[in-house]
């Protein structure tokens, strides 16, 4: 009988403590703690993120072990986030992550966190084939990356201003909505019309897979300004939260399918934070249906960030003996480079 391979993945780029288990690419427990002390400023404090990492990091681990069944000595190997994300946040979990590694005498691997969103896709099966183009919107990034095969990510298109997650919560925060703002307009969105308001769509001359949603967030500062400026009803809430929701689904709708018809790639995926908006899955989904394209979703729990993703691409690394010697450190701006 071939042994198990038992991966420990831990993500820790932000405001999410989360450690996971795979077994032989099987997920056997996934625990996200989300760091709620963020919610009374209005975004993640990089310092009080860190210091959560640190007391949550070994509740945690123990947690996803004992839901796993698994003993310490059974795992194989650790995976940890690298980058990109916030420095301090990021030398918790790849500090633990490596010396627990070193420890138990087992390889560490680094992992890039938008490579792991993109590698969500392949933590429940069917898994999407390649050429695959990815659509990857979290709170920091928006990209479209090609994948002509495994670990392999071409950069073809990315926003030149603000992530398309960051566009949800700063326009939840000026409609006094709370931090994190992208669960919250979906939910408001579901109560009002998309078509009430025509918020600008903004595609870029001479850019056709580059996004700015910059302005879109200005829009609807002087939409409220202009016709409401006393407050707004709930019905208007709604649909100012629908409206904007359907202007950022469009562009990310859009600007996927156009990729795939010139790149000519049939595979399409969705990855990162935003891809567990409701209506960007229904769209999407649609677009694909229409255009004759395969669209892999993951479910909403690995659409945010959590371990499991990071385990899924570990595990796949460690396939290939593709380990990290314990001298490699975290880096804050990390770009998608891996050509294994
Ligand atoms: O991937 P993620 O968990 O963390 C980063 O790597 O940034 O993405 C977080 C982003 C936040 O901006 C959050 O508002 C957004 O994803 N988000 C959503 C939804 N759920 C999370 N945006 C729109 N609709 C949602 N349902
Ligand atoms: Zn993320």
């Amino acid at each position: 009988m071939t042994k198990s391979i038992t991966m420990l993945g831990i993500e820790t780029s932000c405001d999410e403590t989360s450690v996971a288990v795979m077994r032989d690419g099987k997920l056997h427990s996934n625990i996200v703690s989300s760091q709620f002390v963020h919610g009374q400023y209005g975004g993640v404090v990089p310092e009080l993120a860190s210091r959560a990492h640190q007391k949550l990091m070994i509740p945690i681990v123990e947690e996803a072990c004992a839901k796993a069944n698994v003993v310490f000595a059974e795992l194989s190997a650790v995976a940890g986030v690298r980058g990109p994300g916030l420095m301090g946040s990021l030398l918790v979990g790849l500090n633990f992550g490596k010396s627990f590694a070193y420890g138990l005498g087992i390889p560490f691997i680094g992992v890039n966190h938008m490579e792991a969103h993109i590698y969500s896709n392949f933590i429940d099966e069917p898994y999407p084939a390649f050429p695959l183009v990815c659509l990857t919107v979290s709170g920091g990034h928006t990209q479209l990356v090609l994948m002509r095969k495994d670990f392999s990510f071409e950069l073809i298109g990315e926003t030149r201003d603000d992530a398309a997650g960051e566009a949800f919560d700063k326009v939840a925060k000026l409609l006094g909505l709370g931090y994190p703002g992208g669960p919250k307009i979906d939910a408001h969105a579901k109560q009002g019309n998309p078509a009430a308001i025509d918020f600008p769509r903004s595609y870029l001359e001479g850019d056709a897979f580059g996004f700015s949603f910059s302005g879109i967030k200005t829009s609807v500062l002087y939409y409220m300004r202009d016709n409401h400026p006393n407050g707004i009803s709930q019905q208007q809430l709604d649909d100012i939260c629908a409206s904007f929701q359907a202007s950022v689904v469009d562009v990310l709708v859009n600007k996927t399918l156009l990729a795939s018809k010139e790149l000519g790639v049939k595979n399409i995926a969705l990855a990162g934070g935003v891809s567990a908006n409701s209506r960007l899955r229904s769209e999407m989904s649609r677009a694909a249906l229409e255009a004759g394209l395969q669209l892999c979703i993951p479910k909403s729990e690995y659409c945010t960030d959590n371990a499991a993703m990071i385990a899924a691409l570990g595990y796949r690394k460690y396939l290939r003996n593709s380990y990290s010697p314990l001298s490699e450190t975290a880096v804050a701006s990390l770009e998608l480079a891996a050509h294994l």
